[in-house]
């Protein structure tokens, strides 16, 4: 395993990852969950990524139960949280958002589930419009100095709304952001490369990216239709199908010429599609998913490609996504 900085933090991240949504408290039963978190730290990943929405707050759940199971050293791994939507079924409106309330709640419930006494990253898992970002500021400063979050940041916030929380923090003298969670891969890269590029500098922002394989799409598992038991066929995930199919956008079929190179050059798909992520100076960690322990070995795979291959690949791969 290679290990990053969180940005400009002190903090060493594994440069891969591994998460906890669709997969822990839903597809995979508790023993699949155990041998996923055995098998990722036994190959150095020290960071496990969830959020109070998962399984409606399940997924925490096992994710503290499985890391207790296994007698993980508290001060080996790091253990994460988001909060924005909520684990309530029909969340009230205080069950929900980025109120000085719910980033609370949603604290003391997310060290409950995962059992442990501080979160190393908690994130906003969106941007809220109905909190101003100063009050969001306020009460992440609040869990830092209490000693419950070491490290805070963001999901999937506009540039513009990273520098207004970096702008609260500067004037108030708070804990400011140190990382942002955005979705990065082959098929989604304009944020991270372009929107982003002046805040890592300016800020010293760590981001620890997600979805590196597009849900699955970049394996090849849905060039040929939806299999039924693959996270787009599972019962209730209905809604993510067009996102990560696409819509008459060309997105299938630049995963199929994409799946058709790798196989050409005979690499798996998915272990060059996640070098191609650690191939970002700028990426602290990809969060991998996965549903069983052969795919996260697969995957694992990715962080020698990503120091073999050399730039003619990353040329022709590059040239098949256009
Ligand atoms: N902040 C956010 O808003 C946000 C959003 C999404 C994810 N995340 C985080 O990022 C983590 C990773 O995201 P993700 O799960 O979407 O990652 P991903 O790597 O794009 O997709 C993972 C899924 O792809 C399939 N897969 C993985 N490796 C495979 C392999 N080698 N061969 C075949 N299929 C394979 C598995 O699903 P099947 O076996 O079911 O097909 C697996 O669960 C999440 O767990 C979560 O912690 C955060």
């Amino acid at each position: 395993m290679h290990y990053r900085r969180l940005g400009s933090s002190g903090l060493q991240l594994s440069a891969l990852s591994f998460g906890a949504w669709v997969t822990f408290g839903s597809q995979i039963g508790r023993g699949t969950a155990r041998e996923l978190v055995a098998t990722a730290w036994d190959h150095g990943i020290n960071f496990f990524d969830n959020a109070e929405s998962y399984a409606k707050g399940e997924a925490e759940a096992v994710m503290g139960d499985v890391i207790a199971d296994l007698r993980l050293p508290r001060d080996g791994y790091c253990v994460s949280s988001k909060v924005f939507f909520g684990s309530a079924r029909e969340p009230r409106p205080t069950q929900r958002g980025l109120s000085r309330k719910h980033v609370t709640d949603a604290c003391h419930a997310a060290l409950r589930r995962l059992r442990v006494d501080y979160l190393d990253l908690y994130y906003c898992h969106r941007p809220d419009p109905d909190v101003p970002i100063v009050e969001t500021v306020w009460a992440m400063d609040a869990l830092v100095r209490q000693g419950k979050v070491l490290y805070w940041g963001t999901s999937e916030w506009s540039a513009a709304q990273i520098r207004e929380a970096h702008e609260a923090a500067r004037v108030h003298h708070l804990h400011a952001p140190s990382m942002e969670q955005p979705q990065y891969n082959l098929l989604h890269r304009e944020r991270v490369e372009t929107e982003y590029a002046p805040l890592y500098a300016q800020y010293g922002m760590g981001t620890t990216t997600f979805s590196p394989l597009a849900s699955g799409l970049l394996t090849g598992k849905y060039n040929a239709g939806i299999p039924a038991d693959a996270r787009l066929g599972l019962e209730g995930m209905e809604w993510l199908q067009p996102t990560v199919l696409g819509q008459d956008d060309g997105r299938l079929s630049r995963a199929r010429r994409y799946t058709a190179l790798a196989a050409e050059m005979g690499f798996a798909p998915a272990t060059l599609a996640i070098a191609w992520c650690l191939r970002n100076p700028h990426v602290s960690s990809v969060i991998l998913g996965a549903s069983r322990p052969d795919q996260l070995l697969q995957n694992l795979a990715a962080l020698d490609l990503a120091n073999e291959l050399g730039e003619d690949i990353w040329a022709r791969v590059e040239a098949a996504m256009e």
